[in-house]
């Protein structure tokens, strides 16, 4: 049996095995150096009692015990709770999100936070601001007429504790 292959075929070959190695050391370099990641948190809750959750039925901005700071939020058609979002610069800020209808976008222009939100799942990251300032919030799921039109804000203020 003779190996002989053909020269473009070697070609080839090399040329798929180096830009199979440069994508994937491209996933590797993304990961390590901006924190890209699939979400890792699985935590339910029932989607048909949001409203009335001890944590989602009021959304709000709350400083934890370590001095972090912990953003309790809700998606819903069409608008994001509570807006504005307010945080000091300078501190590590979790987001947890749900949503009582359909599923929904949360992406924060400008940072590497963007997640899915789905209804009867709870949605957790935590981000880094990289200034002070105010950031557009977005939906990126298409939920429905006024998707277009869903955005919020936050708005990361100077103060440094
Ligand atoms: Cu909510 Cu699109």
């Amino acid at each position: 049996m003779s190996s002989k292959v053909h020269v473009y075929e070697r070609i080839w070959l090399w040329a798929a095995g180096i830009m199979i190695a440069g994508f994937l050391g491209a996933i590797v370099v993304s990961a390590a150096s901006h924190a890209v990641q699939p979400p890792s948190h699985v935590e339910t809750i029932d989607p048909t009692k949001v409203d009335e959750d001890v944590e989602f039925g009021n959304p709000r901005v709350e400083t934890m015990a370590d001095g972090s700071i912990r953003v309790v939020a809700v998606s819903r058609l069409f608008s994001f709770e509570p807006d504005p979002i307010e945080v000091p610069y300078g501190t590590p800020v979790t987001f947890r999100i749900t949503s009582p209808d359909v599923i929904h976008g949360f992406q924060i222009v400008g940072t590497n936070a963007n997640t899915m939100v789905i209804p009867g799942y709870i949605s957790q990251f935590s981000v880094k601001f990289p200034k002070p300032g105010e950031y557009l919030i977005v939906c990126n799921e298409y939920c429905g007429l006024a998707h277009h039109m869903m955005q919020g804000k936050v708005v990361v203020t100077e103060e440094v504790k």
